[in-house]
């Protein structure tokens, strides 16, 4: 059984995915070819903003994210503690300081409150001046923006949203990657919307903004690629992963649906022995993955064992809290002890899931989970 099942749903788009990169092949137009300006207007439209920055990975599209607004030496950006560690590794490349913060113990997003506790240590320690916020929709769960919201406003902080894993999920009514003051996402090919390779977008209504992003990807450049006006870099997204895209884009609000019916099934059928995914009203989750959490480490890791000798795949999103991570050892932490997180990294893993599982696999998931 498939982890996530990429080749069923290579073999129900095939013929549109294989006619596409055809005509990447006999056009032989790579770089920027007319199918990443039809995949980046397509995608802005899908998401509800003004523009998509097509670009060469979800990492890349923070990168350029966090150049654009000049974020770097003495800058403090708040992160949550259970997060892909692109979500702050480009700002801390670029001299800014990652600010971990613990997550909701329901949702596993970034806690408001100990966002508020994070900022104020900060500014009370006085040496690093608080700039940004990246909020994450953790494995496809919009972040609670309407509080991340108003403690940007209030702290005057920029926020970021990193929808790498949310691309099809919603917050009252609006697309993820349209959540934040800018966001970006990513097209790792496990992604909600994934390419077959590396690839990432910008989203953004300015178009300043716009503009300064298409500079930055292609080597800051001017009036021309031979032109250069600032310091950029070379963070282009792929014509043959845009022509992918395509077809995968014009169905994914299927596939998302489909997802809708797979997770209530999960969830009807194993509620009474785990804890299940907590989707807020008015919310609705893209289920990059299907989580549970066990009663402690031991026991999850006895299922996962149980299941793998079924041959039934598990994963753990993600075995290390940030603020464990030997890169980041030295960054400024506050009184924080990060309670949730450590707890949810101890007793969370993730099972079998894509809109191509079939319904014979979740009953065999399912049995195999209730008897164990
Ligand atoms: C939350 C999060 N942010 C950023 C990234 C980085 O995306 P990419 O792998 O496309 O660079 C990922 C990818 O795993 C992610 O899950």
């Amino acid at each position: 059984m498939e982890f996530i099942d990429l080749k069923a749903q290579y073999r129900a788009l095939k013929q549109e995915i294989d006619s596409n990169i055809s005509q990447v092949l006999a056009d032989t137009d790579f770089i920027i070819g007319k199918q990443v300006s039809e995949f980046e207007e397509k995608l802005a439209a899908y998401v509800g903003v003004n523009y998509a920055v097509g670009c060469s990975s979800g990492t890349d599209a923070l990168q350029l994210i966090y150049m654009a607004y000049g974020i770097g030496s003495g800058d403090a950006v708040f992160c949550p503690d259970m997060t892909f560690v692109a979500s702050v590794e480009p700002a801390f490349m670029l001299g800014a300081e990652p600010v971990f913060c613990d997550i909701d113990k329901d949702t596993y997003n970034i806690c408001p409150d100990s966002l508020e506790r994070q900022i104020k240590a900060v500014c009370a320690a006085g040496k690093l001046k608080p700039r940004a916020i990246v909020a994450v929709d953790f494995i496809g769960n919009p972040a609670d923006y309407d509080k991340l919201r108003s403690l940007a406003d209030q702290y005057g902080l920029l926020l970021i949203e990193d929808a790498a894993q949310g691309m099809g999920a919603s917050y009252h009514g609006k697309k993820c990657g349209a959540l934040g003051d800018i966001g970006a996402t990513s097209f790792f090919p496990s992604k909600p919307l994934g390419c077959y390779g590396d690839g990432g977008a910008v989203f953004t209504d300015s178009q300043e903004m716009n503009e300064l992003l298409r500079s930055l990807r292609v080597h800051g450049k001017g009036s021309s690629k031979y032109d250069n006006v600032r310091v950029g870099m070379n963070a282009r997204l792929d014509t043959l992963q845009a022509a992918v895209m395509l077809p995968k884009l014009a169905r994914l609000d299927d596939e998302i649906a489909r997802r809708q019916e797979i997770a209530g099934r999960y969830d009807e059928a194993l509620k009474d022995k785990f804890v299940i995914p907590h989707i807020c009203e008015g919310t609705v989750s893209s289920y990059a993955q299907y989580a549970l959490l066990a009663e402690n480490v031991q026991r999850r890791d006895e299922i996962r064992e149980k299941l793998q000798e079924q041959g039934i795949p598990t994963i753990v999103y993600y075995p290390n809290p940030m603020h464990r991570m030997k890169v980041f050892a030295d960054c400024f932490m506050g009184d924080e002890t990060f309670e949730n997180t450590v707890d949810y990294a101890d007793r969370t893993f993730s099972i079998p899931f894509s809109a191509y599982l079939t319904g014979e696999d979740q009953e065999r998931i399912i049995d195999v989970l209730l008897s164990v």
